[in-house]
């Protein structure tokens, strides 16, 4: 047994004692739990041997920050990851309780398992295996967690645009994304961007009778269907004028990489989309859909009545949280000003439409062409034993485009996680040979980046 092997237990429990708190950063009433999770993820990085491991507070819920710089002329990696969770509901749909952690099949189940809490304390447990064995690293490391992520990660993104003398390094270093197949070494090298936001429609000045008013009030509930639906049509084509302008296709040479990808169409629509048919843009092919063109969903729509039975009411107002999903080289301020517009274009009248911003966040491509991608690939196909591929994926990562912005870094985005995983939804869970593979894969890439 190696070092790591014989810690496996250690970790497990470590993970747990992580996994339990509660750290959902768009929730207020759970800002106590934002809070010991970053004392919990300091207090890892000290144990670690790592040093300066310190909160930083400001505006928003404090980074984490800590280095190991005792590798003078050897390259220096920023690892990130995230500590904050997504809400766990809804809540009777989990087989076990979303912040008990609960060991079934090799998976272990928790909010946050894959995303990001088990992925980020890979990154620790590397980094403290290599100092526990060797009192020293083979380069230098700087580590920022932050707990906004799945908020838009505004603050970290003022401070890192605020300290690049500080996070100077030549690579980032993020374990926030997912692994193509089982066994299947992945590198992720370009995500979407998003644009999140709220259409709040508003029509009489107080809520009616349907039957007294109706033919000739307006229904803020049914304009909010127009105004979507004059947004994206039947086909998945978003009809926002100018949407499409920048967006660059792939290349024939990643498109090609993409159709020799091990998949099946129909495993992945009946199992793990469940669903009897897939839709989006009919003449554009399955991973372009997913990882290169953008996106309009709604995900709640607010308003009128909700309760048991029937009240005949024609509401005042209602709201409805969209967003959309950004490829390179759109960017989200232009985007975000395209849809204002299309949705003043399609109100109907009688109602006042406003589309307000909750967060955005920039799409990111990298060119795996450097060595940082090269070991990282290189480190994954010796422990998982096969030859690493690279994909894009749909999800948004903010930070990845403002270390580019500020830092002038690739990101080096090495997945553990796999499709199957929930990430957002019930039952997350994390594949615990992918979670202990990991930790010796990021600790293979230190050592093969400080050879
Ligand atoms: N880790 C995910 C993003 C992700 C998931 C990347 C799967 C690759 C594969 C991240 O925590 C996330 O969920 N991000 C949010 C963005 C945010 C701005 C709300 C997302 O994509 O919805
Ligand atoms: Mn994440
Ligand atoms: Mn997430």
């Amino acid at each position: 047994m190696n070092y790591y092997e014989q810690h496996h237990d250690s970790y497990l429990e470590g993970l747990k004692t992580f996994l339990r708190i509660p750290s959902i950063s768009t929730l207020s009433e759970h800002k106590p739990d934002i809070q010991r999770a970053a004392d919990f993820v300091r207090r890892e990085l000290e144990k670690a041997g790592l040093e300066q491991a310190q909160l930083i507070e400001g505006a928003g819920n404090p980074l984490v920050y800590a280095e190991w710089l005792g590798a003078p002329g050897k390259p220096t990696v920023l690892f990130y990851g995230h500590y904050d969770v997504q809400p766990p509901d809804p809540l009777d749909e989990w087989k076990s309780p979303p912040f008990e952690p609960d060991i079934r099949d090799n998976n272990i189940y928790a909010r946050g398992s894959a995303d990001d809490k088990g992925q980020t304390y890979i990154l620790i447990k590397a980094v403290e295996g290599l100092l526990k064995q060797h009192g020293r690293l083979p380069i230098n490391v700087k580590f920022l967690i932050e707990g906004e992520e799945e908020v838009g990660g505004e603050h970290i993104e003022a401070y890192v645009a605020s300290k690049p003398a500080r996070l100077k390094a030549d690579a980032a270093v993020i374990c926030d994304t997912e692994m193509f197949a089982p066994e299947l070494p992945t590198i992720c090298v370009g995500l979407r961007g998003i644009i999140y936001g709220e259409l709040v429609v508003e029509g009489a000045n107080h809520d009616l009778h349907s039957g007294v008013y109706g033919g000739a009030a307006p229904n803020p509930l049914m304009a909010i269907a127009e105004i979507l639906t004059a947004l994206k049509d039947r086909e998945g084509h978003i009809k926002i004028p100018g949407f499409y302008d920048r967006v660059v296709p792939p290349s024939a040479k990643e498109r090609a990489a993409w159709a020799r990808l091990p998949f099946d169409e129909r495993e992945y629509r009946e199992n793990e989309v469940g669903v009897k048919e897939l839709v989006g843009e009919p003449e554009i092919p399955l991973f372009e859909r997913l990882w290169a063109r953008p996106t309009l969903e709604v995900h709640g729509i607010r308003g009128g009545f909700i309760g048991e039975g029937a009240k005949t009411v024609i509401p005042a107002r209602g709201v409805a949280k969209l967003s959309m999903r950004l490829v390179a080289d759109q960017n989200p301020d232009e985007a975000v000003a395209q849809l204002q517009k299309a949705v003043a274009a399609a109100c109907p009248k009688g109602v006042t439409a406003v589309y307000k911003t909750i967060h955005n966040a920039p799409p990111s491509l990298v060119n795996p062409d450097n060595r940082f991608i090269h070991a990282a690939a290189e480190a994954m196909k010796q422990v998982f034993g096969k030859e690493t591929v690279y994909i894009r994926s749909g999800g948004s990562i903010p930070i990845v485009a403002a270390f580019d912005k500020y830092l002038g870094i690739p990101s080096v985005m090495m997945g553990f996680g796999l499709p199957d995983d929930n990430l957002h939804a019930p039952n997350e869970k994390l594949h615990l040979p992918n979670f202990f593979r990991g930790i010796e894969a990021v600790a293979r890439y230190i050592e093969i980046l400080g050879a």
